[in-house]
């Protein structure tokens, strides 16, 4: 790739973020009837998001499977513009967080046998050397701890529509995207067990929003791309849609949970 890009540290990816890749109140029940299934414990008491950005995963979340407000939250969140959002996110929902590490999870010491939930959603292809990382995590887990991954499969990053739009994000993705099976592996030999889904977040949204979310990078590949490049991506989807008031979404994601026994 050969670019030094932060766009974790852009205000502006931050409020991207937050205005067009919330959870959906669907999504966020679908996501917490599996942890509701996987976790031994009706209510985590003990949960950590790594790489919880705005909080657009962990609150919604929160909500399904918190909703009595027992669960201690601690995050991982290496970028100050995110944590920032994060906290005024969580103030606005009555939340206070028992701790903010404001690190990557590769410098970040964990407590041993600690969470009840490890949350990575849309993370893991951000992280350096996951076999280290997986091996704190799953050690960071209570007996009977889940980790549950959001993720893209390579298969769903060739498929989704967008990309087309983009190619270059495309090899981007495809680079920094562990394969599902590498990265279960991982967290086989650690003996955790294992299910992989695949959960369709796809949808029907305005043509205006979906440009929108293109035009304003509100996925961090989009800031490896030139202005230029993004512009005639835009405009070629303009184009398209032209005369369209709707534009399928092509979201499907993949969900990796690891249980400890
Ligand atoms: C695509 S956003 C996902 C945010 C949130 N989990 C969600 O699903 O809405 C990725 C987040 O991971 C953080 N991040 C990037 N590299 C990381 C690392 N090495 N360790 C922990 N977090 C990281 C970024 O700052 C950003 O907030």
């Amino acid at each position: 790739m050969g670019v030094d890009i932060d766009p974790f540290s852009d205000p502006n990816y931050a409020h991207a973020l937050e205005a067009f890749r919330a959870l959906s109140p669907e999504l966020a029940t679908a996501y917490g009837a599996i942890v509701k299934s996987s976790a031994r414990r009706e209510h985590p008491l003990s949960a950590l998001d790594v790489g919880a950005g705005a909080g657009t995963f962990l609150i919604p979340l929160l909500n399904e499977i918190d909703s009595d407000r027992q669960t201690r939250v601690s995050v991982v969140e290496p970028s100050s513009a995110m944590r920032a959002r994060l906290l005024r996110n969580l103030r606005a929902v009555d939340r206070n967080p028992t701790s903010v590490m404001l690190a990557r999870i590769e410098d970040q010491k964990l407590p041993l046998s600690e969470f009840d939930l490890i949350l990575l959603s849309e993370v893991t292809h951000l992280i350096e050397g996951w076999d280290r990382v997986a091996r704190r995590l799953a050690a960071a887990l209570t007996p009977g701890g889940l980790i549950l991954i959001r993720t893209s499969s390579h298969q769903q990053l060739r498929e989704r529509d967008w990309y087309q739009l983009f190619p270059r994000a495309l090899e981007v993705d495809l680079a920094r995207h562990i394969g599902i099976k590498e990265l279960t592996d991982v967290l086989r030999l650690l003996s955790l067990s294992i299910e992989v889904r695949t959960v369709c977040e796809s949808r029907e949204v305005g043509t205006d929003w979906y440009l929108e979310l293109l035009a304003n990078r509100a996925f961090s590949t989009l800031h490896y791309l030139t202005d230029e490049e993004l512009a005639e991506g835009v405009a070629q989807a303009r184009a398209a849609l032209e005369d369209k008031r709707l534009v399928y979404f092509d979201y499907e994601m993949t969900c990796v949970t690891a249980m400890k026994r």
